[in-house]
């Protein structure tokens, strides 16, 4: 037989490498949920979640809601016209909402400083909205532009900043994982609006794989999805791209907004917002790690209107974050920076405090898992390998603290995470369980202190 040239064989090669790949995942739920996630994101825990764009400019809205939907409550003079009756006097109603993109300015933005905050607040991943349901794309994409024919992303106007791509650079600097949150659905988009099929087609998947592509994102964070059946968004396909053709697929997770009434049913893990699932879904399904989304406030993106007590304290943001990962959760905690730049002080003071806390007490929440003990009066349990994390939120006033569903002589050696220098007397508790000795000691902080129990 004649033998093929070399660069013929080489060619043919690739050609079957790059079919047999092509057909591992098929676009149909069965095959997509059948791919094993990577397991750093069950490890991780912590996330940053950003909303910032065009609505922080005027950054309002009832305290009951959220502020990203500022176009959407002008227009529909929502919460007994709190948005609309504002607007009118703050800006007339010759303004129109697309006209905040110029004062979008990000003129004191310092990727850097926000990146190094996340990094001391002990997260170990950030999503950045890349665009949200008013359209506003924050990389330079030019359709978002085109096809409602007015500058519409960050690059042809406001900042001047491709914000994606310059945010990810300074968080995978920081060793830090990357992100994006992506609206399928959009509010005024002309396409959209007279025929979504030609909008998902001609627009939509273009944009999602352009983000995609340009800046290979370890998280992919659909929204937006909730009114309609994947088969319009068409993200079975999607998705068996993401996954057959991803450069970075070994670390790459997808949430579960795909389509109406899917959340909790597909994706590498579920996602749950202020404690709800939404989205029309039946309830989680699988066995795959969750992630609660919520602001420090009640809005995602900035509301000027909520003061001092309608923030999370320091304390019950640290219990929040314990709490999720002892039931098996991760937390992306949001902040909703000013359309300056600038992250507001009261959120970057409860950043740093769990990332205070965490320097203490990572041991006990990054890579755990839920235990399988009872639960505690006192707190909440997390395990990992030979190790059991208390977390006590309650110091016992007689400084004895009894653990239930564990026995005495199964434990080696106790002692305080921030104190491990001394271990801690073990004994047999009358009723059962285990008493650990804390007399003598001190808690961490009115947040939580941690018992590590060795087996
Ligand atoms: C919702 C909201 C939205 C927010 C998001 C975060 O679907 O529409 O404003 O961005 O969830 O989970």
């Amino acid at each position: 037989m004649k033998s093929l040239p070399l660069v013929s064989l080489g060619l043919l090669l690739v050609l079957i490498q790059n079919l047999l790949a092509e057909s591992t995942y098929q676009p149909n739920w069965e095959s997509l949920n059948a791919r094993p996630s990577p397991s750093w994101f069950g490890d991780a825990k912590f996330g940053i979640f950003i909303h910032w764009g065009v609505y922080s400019v005027p950054a309002y809205c009832d305290k009951s809601t959220y502020s990203e939907w500022y176009w959407h409550w002008l227009r529909t003079k929502s919460h007994d016209g709190k948005v609309s009756n504002f607007h009118k006097s703050r800006y007339g109603e010759d303004v129109r909402y697309q006209d905040f993109a110029e004062d979008f300015k990000a003129e004191l933005w310092d990727p850097i400083a926000w990146a190094t905050l996340f990094k001391r607040a002990g997260a170990k991943y950030v999503v950045l909205v890349s665009k949200h349901h008013d359209g506003f794309a924050l990389w330079p994409n030019k359709d978002a532009s085109r096809t409602r024919g007015y500058p519409w992303n960050s690059v042809q106007t406001g900042p001047k900043r491709d914000l994606c791509g310059d945010l990810a650079e300074a968080v995978r600097d920081q060793g830090l994982r990357m992100g994006f949150y992506y609206s399928f659905m959009e509010w005024e988009h002309p396409l959209f609006d007279s025929d979504k099929e030609r909008y998902v087609s001609e627009y939509m998947i273009p944009q999602f794989k352009e983000l995609v592509e340009r800046y290979r994102p370890d998280i992919v964070w659909p929204d937006g999805e909730w009114n309609e059946p994947d088969s319009l968004w068409r993200s079975p396909e999607l998705v068996a791209w993401l996954y057959n053709t991803a450069p970075n697929i070994d670390t790459l997770v997808i949430n579960d907004r795909w389509g109406k009434a899917l959340r909790g049913q597909v994706g590498d893990f579920y996602t749950t917002e202020y404690g709800n699932i939404g989205g029309g879904s039946p309830g989680l399904r699988q066995n795959k790690p969750f992630e609660e989304c919520r602001g420090i406030g009640h809005s995602f993106a900035l509301n000027r209107l909520e003061d001092y007590d309608d923030y999370q304290t320091r304390e019950s943001l640290v219990r929040m974050l314990i709490d999720l990962v002892s039931n098996g959760g991760n937390l992306l905690l949001n902040i909703g920076p000013a359309a300056d730049g600038t992250i507001p002080v009261i959120m970057q003071d409860r950043l740093i405090a769990m990332g205070e806390w965490l320097e203490v007490h990572g041991d006990a929440i990054y890579g755990t898992r839920k235990s399988s003990l009872p639960g505690q009066a006192w707190g909440c349990v997390t395990e990992k390998g030979n190790k059991v994390f208390l977390h006590v939120f309650d110091w016992p006033e007689d400084h004895q603290l009894s653990v239930s569903g564990m026995k005495a002589d199964h434990i080696k050696k106790a002692f305080l995470l921030h104190d491990d220098d001394h271990r801690l007397g073990i004994r047999s508790g009358d009723q059962g369980g285990v008493l650990i000795d804390l007399l003598g000691h001190h808690p961490f902080s009115k947040a939580a202190s941690v018992v590590v129990l060795e087996r």
